[in-house]
């Protein structure tokens, strides 16, 4: 059977923009695209429009831990398999702007950011990692020997702001700390699902500064060749995804393939 990739927070951004590219570029695969509400998510609906039979669009806010376990229910009773899966939604605030000092920190706000960017990815992986390990090893490198192959791949889009050792600014309590958390939950998952047969390779990802509506606040303070647009960051990302194995489980990747320290 043709690949199969679900892309969780799908309906603008990166999510959006890898739904596109597999569709374009990975034919036959199936997608399976999931956001909040479908009914504000008009990109997402002419992309589906227009791949019928290989986009599939279903309803997932991650904070609701029903509503993932219900999809992966019903992804199940529609494909045998999954190869692929990109947990991409994200805020970096519910105020839209990360916290510049610890007068701007609240309970709310914290918390919100977590379940969205920490919680939902985990919740995620543990509603579709048993059709994860149904995959075929579609994504990735696979080694001749074969007790090191993997039969799926599972993304976290994670954030360089995350690594506690690259971290020299500070500010930004909420999105650094949720992207921290999953980062730890990447590597967690490593280990039990890469111990396991079949295994999964998990990795976090960082985009690079890109052009969405997430970074849209500071875009004025990025130079124009440092803010990159959704396809050439998809394109990049892909490019690491192509070329995981296990022996690169576990670990936080950027756009251009370097490893980013915890
Ligand atoms: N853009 C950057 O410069 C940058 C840099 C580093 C890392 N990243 C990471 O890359 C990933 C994608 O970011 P982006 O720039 O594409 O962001 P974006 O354009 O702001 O899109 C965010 C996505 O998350 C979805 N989302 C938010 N809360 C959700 C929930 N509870 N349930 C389901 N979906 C939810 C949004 O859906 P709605 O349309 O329903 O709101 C939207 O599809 C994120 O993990 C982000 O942290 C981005």
């Amino acid at each position: 059977m043709a690949a199969v990739a679900l892309v969780q927070g799908a309906s603008r951004g990166l999510g959006l923009e890898f739904c596109r590219h597999l569709l374009q570029h990975r034919a036959p695969a199936a997608v399976i695209a999931t956001c909040r509400d479908p009914d504000t998510a008009p990109a997402l609906a002419a992309l589906s429009g227009e791949y019928p039979d290989r986009l599939a669009v279903m309803r997932v806010d991650i904070t609701r831990e029903e509503q993932v376990r219900s999809a992966a229910e019903r992804l199940s009773s529609t494909f045998p398999k999954l190869d692929l899966l990109i947990n991409c939604a994200a805020v970096l605030h519910p105020s839209g702007r990360g916290e510049t000092s610890l007068r701007d920190v609240s309970a709310q706000g914290i918390t919100a950011t977590l379940a969205t960017n920490t919680v939902g990815p985990l919740l995620m992986a543990k509603y579709f990692s048993p059709l994860l390990k149904k995959g075929t090893g579609a994504f990735g490198q696979q080694p001749e020997d074969k007790a090191k192959q993997h039969c799926g791949v599972l993304v976290n889009m994670s954030a360089r702001v995350g690594s506690i050792g690259d971290n020299a600014l500070g500010g930004w309590y909420s999105y650094r700390m949720s992207k921290a958390a999953l980062n730890m939950a990447t590597r967690n998952l490593s280990i039990e699902l890469g111990h396991s047969h079949p295994k999964i390779v998990c990795v976090s990802l960082h985009p690079g500064t890109v052009n969405t509506d997430l970074s849209r606040p500071y875009h004025k303070n990025v130079p124009q060749h440092k803010l990159f647009s959704t396809q050439y960051s998809v394109q990049c990302l892909m490019d690491i995804i192509d070329s995981l194995s296990m022996d690169k489980s576990g670990k936080a990747y950027a756009w251009d393939g370097s490893e980013i320290p915890w």
